[in-house]
């Protein structure tokens, strides 16, 4: 049987997430595939910390040429985070020939441009599923299956720390500070939750779902955006008393040919289809011009709902390069 050989850059929640995924499901997509995953090398940052049992200590590297030049690595897949190194290295894994696929959210919509044509032009494959809410499957959706349509209108609850945060202080009154705690304990939070509570995060993965919902690249930094530290629990009481529920909400319309777009915090009828979303949940509410109205939903951040669409991707590269297609 064919082996597809994989070089992981990142072991943290989701590059673990998504080893734990795979190996769960390993028997099922190797005989569905008719291939073999070897995960041949893991990059890290120290190689001090305490790892999973059952991989070979001498499996990790600090080293990314270990992973990015080896001739033997079909794919790599990248969740270490930041913008850079990250980028880097996924060019440069690209320009040696190597699938790539991430769940950074940042490197990609900051540099969504030169990632995607040097793909192209290497002939490489370029997947990021994981970058935009979670475990949804949502940018599979618009780029495959919701091919035959225009997009009218794209709204989405993309951050999984700020609506965990929401969600805590609306429903049991918890202080902000105590949830943030809780969000970024739990694995949901960025390495600088900044990134999280003033919007950043959701503008990198709207500036990367229009691009591909609406094919019109806006760099994240020209998204008009607010975060969550402004919202009080006045402002939450206040919703609550006129039937409101407050979330971040990205959104992307398209007025007569304009694509508008913005992040902020909202203050949804509690009849919207959005304003029940909660917790760690992610949600994006679409309309199609075929398809009408459409809404996903599912865990936005995490270990395994984010390595469930990172393991995906892996294994959608091994059914194109190789292996059987259904
Ligand atoms: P994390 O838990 O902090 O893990 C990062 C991993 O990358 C760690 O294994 C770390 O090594 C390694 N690493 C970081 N910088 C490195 C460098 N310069 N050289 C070598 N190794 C390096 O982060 P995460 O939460 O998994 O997030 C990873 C990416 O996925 C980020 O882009 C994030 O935005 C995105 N994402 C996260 C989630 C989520 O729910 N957490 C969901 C979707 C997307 P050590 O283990 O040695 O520290
Ligand atoms: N920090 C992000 C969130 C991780 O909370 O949604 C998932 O992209």
């Amino acid at each position: 049987m064919k082996t597809i050989t994989l070089g992981l850059l990142g072991f943290g929640t989701v590059g673990g997430g998504a080893y734990e995924a795979l190996r769960m499901t390993e028997e099922q997509f190797t005989k569905k595939l008719g291939v073999k995953l070897k995960v041949k090398k893991i990059l890290v940052n120290t190689l001090k910390k305490k790892r999973r049992d059952d991989i070979d200590p001498s499996v990790f590297t600090t080293n990314a040429k270990d992973i990015i030049a080896d001739p033997d690595i079909d794919i790599v897949a990248e969740a270490m985070g930041g913008i850079e190194p990250a980028t880097a290295y996924m060019l440069e894994a690209m320009r040696y020939g190597k699938h790539v696929v991430t769940a950074n959210k940042a490197a990609v919509a900051h540099n969504f441009e030169i990632l995607t044509k040097t793909a192209e032009r290497y002939g490489v494959l370029f997947r990021m599923e994981a970058c935009v809410a979670g475990g949804i499957p949502i940018l599979n959706a618009i780029t495959q299956v919701l091919q035959a349509n225009k997009f009218e209108e794209v709204l989405g609850i993309l951050n999984g720390t700020t609506n965990y945060i929401l969600t805590q202080m609306t429903k049991y009154g918890l202080p902000y500070e105590e949830v943030l705690k809780d969000a970024q304990e739990k694995g949901f939070a960025e390495a600088d939750p900044t990134d999280d509570v003033e919007g950043i995060d959701v503008a990198n993965k709207l500036s990367i779902l229009m691009a591909l919902s609406f094919g019109k690249y806006v760099h994240p930094t020209e998204i008009p955006r607010e975060g969550i530290t402004g919202v009080t629990m006045e402002d939450i009481e206040k919703a609550k008393a006129e039937g409101k529920t407050i979330k971040l909400i990205a959104s992307a319309v398209d007025n007569n040919g304009e694509l508008e777009y913005s992040v902020k915090p909202v203050a949804l009828p509690n009849d919207h289809p959005l304003a029940a979303v909660s917790n760690e949940y992610n949600a994006v509410f679409l309309k199609g011009n075929a398809v009408g109205e459409l809404m996903f939903q599912g865990k936005g951040a995490g270990a395994l709902p984010t390595g469930s669409a990172f393991g995906g991707d892996i294994l959608n590269i091994m059914a194109l390069s190789g292996g059987k297609m259904l």
